[in-house]
């Protein structure tokens, strides 16, 4: 059966990780785990983008050969998801060998295609994107260092499935979301587009893979990198495995690197005759003081200091509820704060003892009798549709709905007062607590691709044995294990 396939950017080595990638990787691994729980079999691909100007220099900065640069700088991404529970199934690096003669196999074959040339070409450089700019671009000042290059290179007939591209795009074959950035490209596509170097010539950068039909050029980074996408699951050399993967389902990006996924990769992949990624989702960006989070900015909050002080699950729900689909989002320690005290602090974790402790006070440690299955809340439950919004990668609305669910058992315990009617009709108070409880059971299995560990420790309070989302598993008679507040309050 073909899996759903997930991927994030392989990100630069040319310095650690910061808050804006982890976030990417979390959104891609809490999806996929989404989709678990739905039943699909996901398949989630991340990695690293070894080669280029920006990883050589970053080499010589440290004076080290770009090899052993990129070995060193790879467990920095590497540890950081592991402290972020993050569950990739595959991940890769451009340096890997099954990376480069895959891409290798690519350059000769779109070449063979007729679809790569040689010719000279004269223009402004900008260093910090890697890419030929145009005169417009150079004036706008936003490209930092640029220099007037001339030479001979390879180019890639990108130009000539601008008017299908546009085609797929619109009929929604390729889905660009949110709408605003899939405008954003339509938006792009209405100059002529120009046909792509692909080339840099080992005089000027030797950090590269060859371009196997002339030995004195490297491949442009970027087709190379954006390759990985189909050499990870084994394109041109095991059929098998690439159907069963391939399109992927979504390519999960920042905005910075719109333009690069829908318009370089879709044409790469139409001169090589495959099918287009069913959707591409580019996110906003993480600020601190209104400035984009970025490396050369210096501006970044280490993710590491914030797990460690408050724990990988409140820093990945945080993540994933903070950021509106397609807004930029403000990381301040403050609204981190407030975020965990309300939600995770007051709102969920406060209910959990509360429930756990009225069922152990007043049934004994176990779980009460309902009097009938249904109840308002699971009708609340039932209407929450996952995959509605997992289909539109709306995991900050489905995160709200599900807190919201939250709150309302919240409500229903003001409503209805067990601690009150214990007293008076314990059978009642009963049926209430176990509502409350099982309520709690499918929100904790809900949360679980956003808090995997804070879940885990919910089901153990509630002695929750069954992980399936069906309404009513919680088994009355069934011994409950309260312990300590889950996320205990944060005192500033
Ligand atoms: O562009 N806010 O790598 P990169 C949100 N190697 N997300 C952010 C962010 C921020 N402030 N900063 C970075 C590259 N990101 C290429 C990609 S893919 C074939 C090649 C995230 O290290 C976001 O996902 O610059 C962004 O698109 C990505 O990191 C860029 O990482
Ligand atoms: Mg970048």
């Amino acid at each position: 059966m073909k899996k759903y396939y997930i991927t994030t950017p392989i990100y630069y080595v040319n310095d650690k990780p910061h808050i804006g990638h982890a976030y990417t990787t979390i959104l891609a691994d809490t999806l996929s785990r989404f989709r678990n729980i739905i039943g699909e079999e996901s398949f989630f691909l991340t990695g690293l983008d070894e080669h280029g100007l920006k990883v050589q220099q970053a080499a010589e900065k440290n004076q080290v050969t770009p090899e052993v640069h990129c070995d060193q700088m790879a467990p920095a991404f590497i540890e950081l998801w592991e402290k972020l529970n993050i569950n990739y199934s595959d991940f890769i690096r451009t340096t890997e060998k099954r990376h480069t003669k895959i891409v290798q196999n690519i350059l000769n074959q779109v070449h063979k295609n007729g679809d790569i040339y040689q010719d000279e070409y004269e223009g402004w450089y900008s260093i910090s994107e890697e890419r030929f700019i145009t005169e417009k671009e150079v004036e706008s000042g936003l490209f930092g260092e640029v220099k007037k290059i001339k030479e001979k290179n390879y180019f890639f007939k990108m130009s000539k499935y601008q008017s299908e591209l546009i085609k797929k795009i619109e009929s929604g074959e390729l889905s660009i979301q949110p709408k605003s950035r899939k405008n954003e490209v339509l938006g792009f596509l209405k100059q002529d587009l120009s046909d792509l170097c692909i080339s840099r010539p080992k005089s000027r950068l030797e950090w590269g893979i060859e371009i196997p039909f002339d030995k004195d050029y490297v491949t442009y980074v970027w087709f190379d990198a954006l390759i990985n996408y189909i050499s990870a699951p084994k394109y041109s050399e095991d059929n098998n495995t690439f159907d069963l993967h391939w399109p992927a389902d979504v390519h999960l990006i920042g905005k910075d690197i719109l333009i690069t996924h829908s318009v370089y990769w879709p044409t790469m992949l139409m001169s090589l005759n495959l099918p287009l990624p069913k959707a591409i989702f580019a996110h906003g960006w993480w600020l601190t003081d209104e400035k984009k989070m970025s490396k050369s900015l210096g501006n970044i909050i280490n993710p590491l200091m914030l797990i460690d002080e408050f724990g990988v699950d409140s820093v990945r729900y945080y993540l994933m509820s903070e950021m509106v689909l397609g807004l930029d989002a403000t990381f301040s320690m403050d609204s981190f704060v407030k975020k965990y005290n309300s939600d995770l602090a007051n709102d969920l974790g406060n209910l959990v003892s509360r429930v756990c402790t009225l069922i152990s006070n007043n049934f004994d440690d176990k779980m009460p009798n309902y009097k009938s299955k249904d109840s308002d809340l699971s009708k609340s439950f039932n209407a929450i549709d996952m995959k509605q919004h997992l289909d539109h990668f709306q995991m900050d609305s489905l995160l709200h709905k599900i807190m919201n669910f939250v709150r309302s058992v919240n409500g229903y315990m003001e409503k209805n007062q067990p601690w009150k009617l214990v007293k008076e009709d314990k059978e009642a108070a009963g049926h209430i607590l176990y509502h409350a409880a099982e309520s709690l059971r499918v929100a904790a299995i809900m949360l679980s691709p956003v808090m995997p560990e804070k879940s885990k420790e919910i089901l153990i309070a509630l002695g929750a044995t069954a992980s399936k989302l069906d309404w009513g598993a919680l088994k009355p008679g069934d011994k409950i294990s309260k312990g300590d507040p889950i996320f205990p309050r944060i005192v500033q």
